[in-house]
């Protein structure tokens, strides 16, 4: 492992969020709500985004900074062709010790499973917000059920992507009645269940504090059914709370980014689809890799200067100032980089 750059509250870079797409097949009305993500959205055209070499060429660059892990997210990550062939140049990358991916599921069969895996995907990461259709539904807009979802999960299972974590945002008198269904749904199935608090990313999402369900109400609903104990993080910066059920129910997870914000371990770098690096989920201005990338006379090691000098140079910590923030400049959407 290469020496890692410290940023100025002396955080570490150790992980590269790769976002390959900036389009999704749901409507998650959280997210890419109909009403701004329509027919007349503007998404990004092929040529704009960066290409499998040059997302290797990124990699191998971030891998010498001292990233030793890759996720890879969208807009929805399955939408972009051949992902298994960015997955197997990624895993050539010595430095990157794990890949892994957050999916919606929705493209996730069992034949496509088994091909990133033998790409070298790791584990994934699966979104799903209710087990009941009709809630499921009226989120992500699309009338895409349950059932194609728990078909994905198995699918991810049965090709060994573990361990395998399910995500469910929630949300107030939206889905919330779900925390304890789902909860008895992944109990005893080996899958990570994890609860995250609704968060103010990106522009369109109209949130408010009154919708964020805290860690410690979620905890709490979770106590009122079964006796769980915290457990130890499995990495540090990890942005989930681990809990398990002292049952041998299995582990869960809560992701307190509004009430317990984690930026003070947070070691995550962003890279959108287009090549813009952001140093914070919150971020409103990103960093042109792509012009580098695609400047001839511009080498890997002036890249890694320039890339030294902004992970140097970073102060964010979004989530721990939230509370205090006065201005509203825009953020970018969160469906651009994937959370
Ligand atoms: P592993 O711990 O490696 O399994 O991945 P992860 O939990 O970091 O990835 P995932 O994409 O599943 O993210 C889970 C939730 O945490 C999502 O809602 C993310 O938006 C949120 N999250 C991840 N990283 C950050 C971060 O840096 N800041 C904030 N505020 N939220 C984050
Ligand atoms: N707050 C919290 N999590 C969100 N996600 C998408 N939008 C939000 C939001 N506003 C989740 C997705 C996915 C992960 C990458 O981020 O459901 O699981
Ligand atoms: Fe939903 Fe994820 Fe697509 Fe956003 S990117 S609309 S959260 S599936
Ligand atoms: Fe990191 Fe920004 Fe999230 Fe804080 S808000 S954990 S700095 S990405």
């Amino acid at each position: 492992m290469s020496a890692a750059i410290l940023d100025k509250h002396q955080r570490p870079l150790r992980d590269l969020r790769i976002s390959v797409t900036d389009r999704c097949n749901f409507r998650c009305v959280y997210c890419m709500p109909k009403e701004v993500f329509g027919a007349k959205f503007h998404f990004l055209p092929k040529k704009e985004l960066l290409t499998f070499d040059e997302l290797h060429r990124a990699a191998q660059i971030f891998g010498r900074l001292g990233v030793s892990k890759v996720r890879i997210t969208g807009g929805e990550p399955l939408m972009r062709q051949d992902l298994d062939v960015l997955i197997s140049q990624l895993s050539e990358v010595e430095a990157v010790q794990d890949i892994a991916m957050t999916t919606n599921g929705y493209l996730l069969t069992r034949e496509k499973a088994q091909a990133l895996k033998d790409a070298g995907l790791k584990r994934v990461t699966i979104s799903l917000d209710a087990l009941s259709d009709s809630i499921f539904q009226a989120i992500n807009d699309v009338s895409v059920p349950v059932s194609r979802i728990l078909s994905a999960i198995d699918a991810a299972t049965a090709v060994g992507l573990k361990p395998i974590k399910v995500n469910m945002v929630v949300k107030r008198d939206v889905n919330d009645g779900q925390i304890i269904p789902m909860a008895r749904h992944f109990r005893h199935s080996g899958v990570v269940l994890r609860f995250i608090e609704y968060m103010d990313v990106g522009n369109t999402n109209g949130w408010r504090l009154d919708d964020v369900v805290s860690a410690q109400e979620i905890l709490l609903t979770l106590q009122e059914e079964w006796d769980l104990e915290p457990m130890a993080p499995s990495q540090p910066g990890e942005v989930a709370r681990r809990f398990r059920y002292r049952d041998g129910g299995g582990e869960i997870g809560i992701i307190a980014s509004v009430t317990q914000p984690f930026c003070q371990h947070c070691s995550r770098i962003r890279l959108s689809p287009e090549g813009q690096i952001y140093t914070c989920l919150f971020g409103s201005e990103g960093f042109d890799l792509r012009r580098l990338l695609r400047d001839e006379t511009v080498n890997d090691p002036q890249i890694i200067q320039a890339l030294t000098a902004l992970w140097s140079g970073r102060l964010d910590q979004y989530s721990l100032l939230r509370s205090q923030m006065t201005s509203s400049s825009p953020k970018v959407e969160m469906s651009h980089i994937g959370g």
